[in-house]
């Protein structure tokens, strides 16, 4: 793993419908201060997919938030790394494993959902997930390349 001089957090947020923006907002933020536009649309399409993805394992069938044990909403964080000649993204949520995982889907022609993780695979150098021991919920993960432009 390289060594990442820039990181930029944001979080934690509701695991709601404004969630995505939110994360589009923050990498288009963060990127242009760092001066990576050229990673800058395609961080932002995996931003979404991945924030979105969290919004849905934590909302029920009903379009209703599934609330923790606490009676809390669901959170998410995201996270922008870059040595300047790569970008990693992550996305933090606090889901308990009984409410999924990421898995590619390999969808059909004829599937309305489950290109998401499909297209984050074509778009990254690498990508992945895991949970975190000690703790309840799991970090997404997607690397790309970044050009540098010089200021
Ligand atoms: N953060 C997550 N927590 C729990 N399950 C997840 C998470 N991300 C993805 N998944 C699971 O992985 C599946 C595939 O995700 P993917 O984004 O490829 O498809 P989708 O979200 O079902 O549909 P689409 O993204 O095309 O609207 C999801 O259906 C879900 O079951
Ligand atoms: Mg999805």
């Amino acid at each position: 793993m390289p060594d990442w001089p820039l990181t930029s957090y944001l979080g934690p947020l509701g695991a709601l419908p404004t969630a995505p923006r939110l994360a589009r907002g923050f990498v288009v933020q963060v990127l242009t201060s760092w001066g990576l536009t050229e990673s800058l649309d395609v961080l932002e399409l995996i931003a979404s997919e991945l924030a979105t993805n969290v919004v849905r394992a934590a909302t029920d069938a009903d379009g209703i938030p599934r609330y923790d044990f606490d009676g809390r909403l669901h959170l998410m964080w995201l996270r922008l790394l870059s040595d300047k000649d790569k970008v990693m993204l992550e996305v933090w949520d606090d889901l308990p494993e009984t409410l999924g995982a990421p898995v590619t889907r390999h969808a059909r022609d004829d599937d309305e959902t489950g290109r998401g993780l499909d297209m984050v695979e074509m778009l990254t150098d690498d990508w992945g997930w895991e949970t975190v021991p000690g703790w309840t919920g799991k970090r997404v993960w997607a690397i790309v390349s970044a050009k540098y432009e010089d200021q």
